[in-house]
């Protein structure tokens, strides 16, 4: 079965008005071919979104929230539901990213309800999952993951609606990029686990692979056979580095 690629682009915490040329020089560097063959995605700070879209439009671009409230409204200062983000022009919201889950201490069954959400306003949820280096020094990385997935999918998880990252804590934003034989084992024990949950439709899903993607391992990492695309964060800030991780898929 042939999954198309996804290569998304988390902003996180960066990016003013001023950053629109990158934006803007992403679209203009990216081949048709490649927006026709993969799904090509950036996740801007909230502030940004309703700009990209409209900037986007009609390029093959994509553009996603960073995170959501699982409520649809009300009483919530400084929180933004997945209702905005789709008004917005939000394709995709990640949700359960590390950073989230260390800053916020976010659950698992908060990131299941945020998931929820973003399904509900009818956008595609990267649910991101993965082991700090204590956890994987100690042997327990697989069962960390699947304890991760197992309680962060939304409900109604189709491979459609639904796309997993998994980027191991320690190597988020260190420059170390896990092996390719730790990305290779840990994402064939992710396809059985979602095809143990909900059977060949929902291992159809795709998985992503994140930490330290950058154009000169790129290529290598998109080409195991269970790695159908990457999030990128600090390469994605510039429109030469996201581009060329976007050329290393083919
Ligand atoms: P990084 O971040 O590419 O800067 O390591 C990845 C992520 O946090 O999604």
């Amino acid at each position: 079965m042939t999954r198309k690629m996804l290569i998304a682009g988390n902003w996180k915490m960066n990016g003013l008005q001023e950053n629109r040329t990158d934006f803007q020089n992403m679209i203009d560097g990216i081949s048709p071919s490649a927006f026709d063959l993969h799904d090509v995605l950036i996740c801007p700070p909230a502030t940004l979104l309703y700009t990209f879209s409209k900037m986007a439009k009609g390029s093959g671009m994509l553009v996603g929230g960073e995170d959501c409230h699982p409520a649809a409204s009300g009483a919530h200062t400084g929180d933004i539901s997945a209702a905005m983000l789709a008004d917005a022009g939000a394709d995709y919201c990640i949700v359960g990213h590390s950073e989230r889950r260390a800053d916020h201490k976010e659950t698992s069954a908060l990131i299941k309800e945020k998931a929820n959400a973003v399904l509900q306003n009818s956008m595609t949820a990267i649910v991101c999952v993965g082991e700090t280096l204590a956890e994987r020094k100690s042997g327990n990385a697989t069962e960390v993951v699947t304890q991760q997935i197992r309680a962060s999918l939304p409900t109604a998880a189709t491979a459609k609606n639904c796309v997993i990252a998994y980027e191991p804590v320690w190597a988020i934003g260190t420059g170390v990029t896990a092996t390719i034989d730790d990305i290779a084992e840990m994402h064939t024990a992710i396809r059985k686990l979602l095809h143990e949950i909900g059977g060949e439709a929902l291992a159809a899903a795709r998985v992503l692979y994140g930490g330290s993607v950058k154009p000169s391992n790129a290529a290598e990492i998109f080409a195991i056979d269970d790695v159908d695309g990457g999030l990128i964060g600090g390469a994605s800030l510039k429109a030469e580095d996201f581009n060329a991780i976007v050329a290393a898929a083919g």
